[in-house]
């Protein structure tokens, strides 16, 4: 049954993204899957990052913290979003995860915003 929910949802996802490049002209599309991370799609590749285990308490702000984390480590790519790599997306992507994900942890949204180092010590494991 899980499996069947997940490959409905990762279906639906990887449609959403189809749409964002052929309807609205979007080259880097990411759709975010709430505990289950997110999937990333441009340039021809896609793929799926698995979010990080948080003991949640509050999800205010969690798309919010993804976007402006993913976006900040586009921006600091500072190369064409259509030259971005599988492996530069994934970074982004797992950055964006990790900081969304340990945003939940706290209460509220600005509020929960984890310091820049706090998410990249996580990442390094
Ligand atoms: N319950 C949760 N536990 C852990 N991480 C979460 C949870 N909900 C959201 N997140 C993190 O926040 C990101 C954005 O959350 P999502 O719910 O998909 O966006 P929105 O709330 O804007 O619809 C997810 O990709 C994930 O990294
Ligand atoms: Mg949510």
């Amino acid at each position: 049954m899980e499996r069947m929910k997940t490959g409905f949802l990762l279906g639906a996802a990887k449609e959403a993204a189809a749409r964002l490049h052929q309807e609205f002209g979007v080259t880097v599309a990411f759709v975010t899957l709430g505990p289950k991370g997110c999937l990333y799609s441009a340039n021809g590749v896609c793929g799926i990052v698995d979010n990080p285990p948080a003991a949640t308490v509050d999800t205010t702000g969690a798309g919010d913290i993804f976007g402006g984390s993913a976006l900040s480590r586009l921006l600091m790519l500072n190369k064409p979003l259509n030259t971005l790599t599988d492996v530069e997306l994934r970074n982004a992507a797992t950055f964006a995860c990790w900081a969304a994900s340990l945003s939940t942890e706290r209460a509220g949204g600005i509020s929960s915003v984890p310091p820049l180092d706090v998410v990249l010590s996580h990442m390094k494991g």
